[in-house]
């Protein structure tokens, strides 16, 4: 049985736990993965079950934290995770031994070996900001492979695992750049706020940690009260002539400047095309963050399916502007 942090559980021809890299070795020179769709998954915080799965699922739940390097004079760390770490473990756990940098992305559920996958990001910092390299297994031959930060071909939630090498390789452990000495990013304004109200102006570590935990609490639902898969959508980037038509006929449209292109707020959009709070079935839109939906109790994957493309349909319809889903669906 598998579980999601939606809240549903789906089925699979089959279902493999893998800790020990000899195990995975073993699984790929014995044909066990051979001929049979894989699907990788850590802890199920960014996938919807519509239907039993027709072949492997492999779960890793590998674990590790090191430190690989301490480069003194440059203030420079790397620190490399098994992919079956939790995310916010392998956050605290730098935070407690003085190893700078991912702050900004404490409380954010999944796994060490999905972040660089759909590069997840959050209050001002996306984990290509801090990814030093990638080691991954190719499934065909079982060698080992390590992607340097510009190989992954980071992208908004995006990099060349769901592209190029997508099904290929296994991420086995991620390294990371960080830092020995403190210096916080609090440019994000949900987050600037928070500190201001709490009288910080120079946070420490555990400060803007616990600040970034709070502020997320205070907006999306925890999965162990709601069942989500965090952002349902991404938020879409338009030229910059859409943009200037939408913010004629929507003055208060929430966008950001992305390169030559804009990147709207997903959640700006569905809110205002008067979602937010709606219920279809047994699920809905969060009240508090639009872009979230939810399981309200025994919601099937087919149902949120039914929300969403109602939700793709009227968008696109009043603004013209294509929403693409950030969960994966089976
Ligand atoms: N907004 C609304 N109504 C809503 C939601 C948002 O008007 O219902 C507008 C508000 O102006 C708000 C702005 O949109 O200030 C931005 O909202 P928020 O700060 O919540 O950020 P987001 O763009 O909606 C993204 C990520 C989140 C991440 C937050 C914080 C994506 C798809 N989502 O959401 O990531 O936590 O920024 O940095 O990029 C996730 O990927 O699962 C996730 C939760």
């Amino acid at each position: 049985m598998i579980h999601t942090t939606f809240g549903t559980t789906a089925t699979a021809d089959r279902y493999i736990e893998v800790s020990q890299k000899e195990q995975l070795l073993d699984l790929i020179c014995n044909g066990t993965l051979d001929n049979t769709p894989l699907l990788i998954i850590g802890s199920g915080s960014n996938i919807i079950f519509t239907r039993h799965f027709n072949g492997t699922v492999l779960h890793l739940t590998n674990k590790g934290i090191t430190l690989r390097s301490n480069d003194s004079e440059s203030d420079s760390l790397l620190v490399e995770a098994a992919a079956g770490e939790e995310w916010d473990t392998f956050v605290q756990h730098c935070i407690n031994h003085g190893w700078y940098g991912t702050e900004n992305l404490a409380a954010i559920p999944g796994t060490v070996g999905a972040a660089p996958v759909q590069n997840v990001g959050a209050y001002g910092l996306e984990a290509k900001d801090i990814i030093h390299s990638v080691k991954a297994i190719h499934i065909a031959t079982g060698f080992q492979r390590t992607l340097s930060n510009h190989e992954c071909q980071f992208g908004y939630r995006d990099s060349i695992f769901k592209n190029a090498l997508k099904g290929q390789y296994i991420i086995w452990s991620v390294t990371f750049h960080l830092r020995s000495t403190f210096s916080p990013n609090t440019q994000y304004k949900a987050l600037s706020d928070a500190l201001a109200q709490q009288g910080i102006t120079t946070p420490t570590a555990r400060q803007l940690a616990d600040t970034i935990t709070s502020v997320r609490w205070s907006k999306l639902p925890r999965p162990e009260e709601t069942g989500s898969a965090g952002s349902f959508f991404k938020n879409p980037i338009v030229s910059a002539e859409q943009y200037q038509q939408l913010l004629t006929q929507y003055p208060d449209i929430v966008a950001y400047p992305s390169g030559d292109q804009y990147k709207l707020s997903a959640g700006w959009l569905i809110d205002r095309a008067g979602w937010k709070g709606r219920t279809m079935g047994h699920c809905g839109v969060y009240p508090k963050q639009a872009l979230v939906l939810t399981n309200l109790g025994g919601c099937t994957g087919n149902e949120i399916l039914a929300l969403s493309d109602a939700i793709t349909s009227d968008i696109q319809n009043k603004f013209g502007v294509t929403l693409q889903k950030e969960a994966i669906i089976i």
